[in-house]
């Protein structure tokens, strides 16, 4: 049975989308328009404008006055974060349509989406809303050697970074939105955001109920586009003031390329290969843990537990657990009631993520489930469990993106830390240990930004988040979050 999509979506989806500029809905300047496709089937879900270097232009334009002499700097802190608050409350008014839309878009589980993306980006908004009035600076007593007897009074004043440019991925569209809009606007910024081109629709959305919410002209643009185009131009804009991204390592290597024009700040959340290390004392539970580490968003996700480390007197065991878990995973339109695992987002992840499994068979790693795209229609994938592997093997050294675990087993405290540290990558990793003492000394070991113990996948608006070595630089969430959409100004006068 197909969940009933709302009238809502249906509507949305019906006509072509515009852009979101100065507060207004405006065509792309040369008018042209792209497919987002259904990934379940191919078939083209929404028509949407296509921006441009010119529209980014336009959009820059719009947040450079809304930032330079528009109402948003003037607004008290703590109206800007009742309106932060509000648009918390219009996302969970509007959940299911929103899931809804990245269900079709995307192609993960309208549950999961309803669950986990729709609530997780309004939380991170209430969490950001608080922040708008507690952003402070220090008072310092400075003693200057060569000017005795001068008295002098220091603070340090905490302000808005300026014009932010935002570049997000397509694997939770709507949530990472959110994780870029929520702090960029609680710090005073002004934004333009650009969604990914396969998954533009609930960006589209959320501009609209920020409108609602009482975002004024200007301070929120989203243009929809490819990233060659309006990524680039975005990234290179000599008026924007900042670039955070969201995505592939290699385009974070050509995004900083981009910005040494006029030396933007930049901040980075890029890919990862994170170890989940299961120790042979871990509970029965470290095997659905392990399982949901790796196929939780079809395996899309930046901190996915891919390589999956168990000690080896419980290998066996632990695998065969996952296989199991992954055999009974059923794949589905995301639509459609019952599905546990949609499609991949895009033939061109298909045919990425199936490249690495015939990568992983030339190299002669053993698929003990999966190993193949599921059906001939859609983008799907067979969950996938690979043993046999060696540490240089494609697979295991580069990110999959796809429900697809590597497995190998260890045998000490000793030596795990290093098999899990040898990564180009540092973003996640999980532990699964009923000794409490080893998993925090382990923890201390890894070069990762997130440790998880005894669970995965485990998200919240205020703990920071972001990747060590080429996972990234900075952190989003928390009020670390607040750090890089933020600039630090000493005022000193001489009393
Ligand atoms: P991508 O890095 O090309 O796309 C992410 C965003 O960057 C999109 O909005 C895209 O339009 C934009 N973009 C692309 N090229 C750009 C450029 N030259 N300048 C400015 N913006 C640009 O990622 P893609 O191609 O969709 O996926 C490729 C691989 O990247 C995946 O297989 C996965 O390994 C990784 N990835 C990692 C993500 C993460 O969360 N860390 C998210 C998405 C992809
Ligand atoms: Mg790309």
């Amino acid at each position: 049975m197909t969940v009933t999509t709302e009238r809502s979506v249906e509507e949305f989806t019906a006509s072509p989308r515009q852009l979101f500029i100065d507060g207004q809905w405006v065509d792309a300047a040369s008018g042209r328009t792209f497919e987002t496709p259904d990934p379940s089937t191919g078939d083209t879900l929404a028509h949407i404008a296509e921006g441009d270097t010119e529209d980014i232009e336009r959009a820059v334009r719009a947040a450079r006055r809304a930032f330079d002499d528009g109402p948003w700097g003037r607004l008290t802190a703590s109206d800007r974060g009742r309106i932060i608050w509000k648009i918390g409350d219009l996302i969970l008014e509007h959940a299911d349509e929103l899931a809804q839309l990245e269900s079709l878009d995307n192609g993960k589980p309208f549950a999961v989406a309803r669950a986990a993306d729709v609530p997780l980006a309004a939380d991170l908004f209430h969490y950001m809303a608080g922040w708008a009035t507690k952003i402070e600076g220090n008072t310092i007593n400075i003693s200057v050697p060569y000017m005795p007897g001068a008295n002098f009074h220091s603070y340090t004043l905490r302000e808005p970074v300026g014009v932010v440019g935002q570049i997000i991925p397509w694997n939770f569209p709507l949530l990472m939105a959110a994780w870029k809009l929520g702090p960029a606007l609680a710090a005073g910024n002004t934004v333009i955001l650009k969604p990914a081109e396969q998954t533009p629709l609930t960006a589209v959305r959320l501009a609209g109920l920020m409108a609602e919410a009482g975002i004024p002209d200007g301070v929120v643009n989203v243009v929809t586009g490819f990233g060659e185009t309006a990524g680039a131009a975005l990234a290179a804009h000599p008026q924007v003031d900042k670039i955070a991204f969201t995505g592939s390592t290699e385009v974070g290597k050509l995004i900083v390329h981009a910005a040494a024009g006029n030396l933007k700040k930049v901040t980075l959340e890029l890919g990862g290969k994170s170890p989940n290390i299961v120790f042979e004392d871990a509970s029965p539970e470290a095997v659905a843990g392990a399982a949901n580490a790796i196929f939780f968003n079809h395996g899309q996700c930046c901190v996915a537990g891919s390589r999956l480390f168990v000690q080896q007197n419980r290998f066996d065991e632990v695998v065969a657990g996952v296989v199991e878990i992954a055999k009974s995973i059923k794949l589905g339109p995301g639509m459609e009631e019952g599905t546990q695992m949609g499609p991949l987002v895009s033939d061109e992840q298909l045919r990425r993520v199936t490249g690495f499994l015939d990568s992983g068979r030339d190299d002669g790693a053993t698929a003990l489930t999966g190993g193949t795209r599921y059906g001939d229609k859609g983008y799907f994938v067979e969950p996938t469990v690979l043993t046999n592997t060696t540490p240089d093997m494609k697979v295991v050294r580069e990110e999959i993106f796809g429900p697809v675990v590597v497995a190998a087993p260890f045998q000490s405290l000793d030596d795990i830390a290093a098999a899990a540290n040898d990564s180009e990558y540092g973003l996640g990793a999980g532990i699964w240990t009923q000794d409490i003492s080893k998993a925090h000394a382990l923890a201390k070991k890894l070069r990762a930004g997130t440790v998880w113990i005894n669970c995965y996948n485990v998200f919240d608006a205020s703990l920071p988040f972001g990747g060590y070595k080429q996972s990234g630089w900075g952190r989003e969430m928390g009020h670390e979050a607040l750090e890089a959409y933020t600039e630090v100004k000493a005022v000193t006068a001489q009393l």
